[in-house]
């Protein structure tokens, strides 16, 4: 089995921003975390990071080969209606993570134009929600591997 951790915009600079808000983790702490689980539990991972919008649009399009994605969209979340037909587009089902509680900020962040078109969004436990994601990822995995036997 094989997962895709996605990462959108301004995640490369996790552990020097807004500190009170995502933690203190950088994001070779996250990625890290998730290669021990990934081997813990059997599965081969990958990583992609981008701030821009067409690089995660490519990245969905070639991912065909993973069995799932885990995706923070990060600000692209609210408004990339680009990056929600390209979720809608490909066949690998996409789990949608949040480090921070989006429903409970700005207004503005409580509307994820992905969730539509996600297989579900895990959000508000830190570096945790992407732990769950790939927990999620491979269970979602396993189901749409056992329909197609
Ligand atoms: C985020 C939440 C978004 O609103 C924000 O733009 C981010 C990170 C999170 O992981 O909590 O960059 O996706």
């Amino acid at each position: 089995m094989k997962i895709l951790i996605m990462h959108g915009p301004n995640l490369n600079l996790l552990g020097e921003r807004e500190r009170s808000i995502y933690g203190e983790a950088t994001l070779d702490d996250i990625n890290d975390r998730l290669s021990k689980l990934a081997k813990e539990l059997g599965v081969e991972i990958e990583f992609f990071q981008s701030n821009h919008e067409g690089a995660l649009i490519d990245k969905l399009h070639q991912a065909r080969d993973f069995d799932a994605i885990v995706f923070n969209p990060a600000a692209f979340t609210h408004y990339s209606i680009a990056l929600r037909d390209a979720v809608a587009a490909i066949k690998t089902p996409v789990i949608e993570v949040h480090l921070s509680n989006i429903h409970a900020r700005e207004e503005f962040r409580a509307n994820s134009v992905i969730a539509p078109v996600a297989r579900g969004q895990i959000s508000g436990f830190g570096m945790q929600s992407y732990l769950l994601g790939l927990r999620a990822a491979i269970e979602v995995g396993k189901e749409i591997r056992r329909t197609k036997e």
